[in-house]
């Protein structure tokens, strides 16, 4: 993609209609001044719910809150013009009925000014997506490994490896393509499985460890970026921030324990009068 493109917000109808063509690039962004950074490179950009983990430390992605999704969501917008913004719809907020999905995707969409919202789940979430799309709410899905059940699941390994399991999410991918998911997100599933699903399905599939086979990618970004301490295999190191951050951090301390801190009296310096 470009950087010098048109500066019109791209659609979900945008990306729907990029299956099989150009990679769809994406990346997470949690922060206006990531949005900043990110968007002229993006085709999307995910507020994925992975922020309760990368910005806040839990343990898994289901603490998380519509509140946290909306104010992330809100800061996202502010600081991107060209880029999709979709939003998750967090643990809890939606997979009671079909009615409870489109209250909190509506309030989403509404709230953050955002293009989409994403889900987690298969054939047990298509009557929602359906549901929600016939609604006017474009739904991105999500396959495979789907973090927020990491109760039932136990661990976050990769799926479909055996014939019954990928079975499994092969009927679940079919199931919210069918349901009018704009695309689908492949997590941490078999290249085989990745290609056999990416050629079945009409709506474009977005993998993450879910191989080059998918018509596109994502990564946490600052998972790519060498900033988080916990990085799934798969994740291809693009830069490594973290360190770069320590290193500045102690080169300003040494500054300041030294007492060699550049003055600032040219901003602090009373007038004069
Ligand atoms: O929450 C998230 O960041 C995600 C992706 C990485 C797909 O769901």
């Amino acid at each position: 993609m470009s950087v010098q493109s048109a500066a019109r917000r791209l659609t979900a109808p945008d990306i729907r209609a990029r299956k099989g063509g150009e990679p769809i690039v994406s990346l997470t962004s949690y922060h206006a001044h990531t949005a900043r950074l990110v968007d002229p490179h993006v085709d999307f950009m995910l507020v994925g719910d992975s922020l309760g983990m990368v910005m806040h430390g839990m343990e898994t992605t289901v603490p998380v809150t519509v509140e946290m999704m909306i104010l992330q969501g809100q800061a996202v917008m502010r600081g991107s013009s060209r880029a999709l913004v979709v939003v998750d719809l967090p643990f809890g907020s939606y997979e009671g009925s079909p009615q409870q999905a489109f209250a909190t995707a509506s309030k989403v969409l509404k709230e953050t000014g955002a293009g989409a919202i994403k889900l987690e789940g298969g054939r047990r979430m298509a009557e929602t997506v359906r549901f929600l799309a016939d609604r006017g709410v474009p739904v991105m899905g999500h396959v495979g490994l789907t973090p927020q059940a990491i109760n039932t699941l136990g661990s976050f390994k990769a799926l479909g490896r055996d014939e019954a399991s990928a079975e499994l999410i092969l009927n679940d991918a079919r199931a919210i393509a069918d349901a009018g998911a704009f695309a689908i997100v492949l997590e941490a599933i078999s290249e085989p499985l990745a290609r056999q699903i990416t050629a079945e399905v009409a709506p474009p599939t977005i993998g993450i460890g879910g191989s080059p086979a998918c018509d596109g990618q994502i990564l946490v970004l600052e998972d790519m970026l060498g900033l988080s301490d916990r990085v799934p295999r798969f994740v291809k190191k693009f830069a490594e921030i973290g360190p770069a951050i320590g290193a500045a951090v102690e080169a300003y301390a040494s500054e300041v324990r030294s007492r060699s801190f550049p003055a600032a009296e040219h901003v602090y310096a009373p007038k004069k009068v």
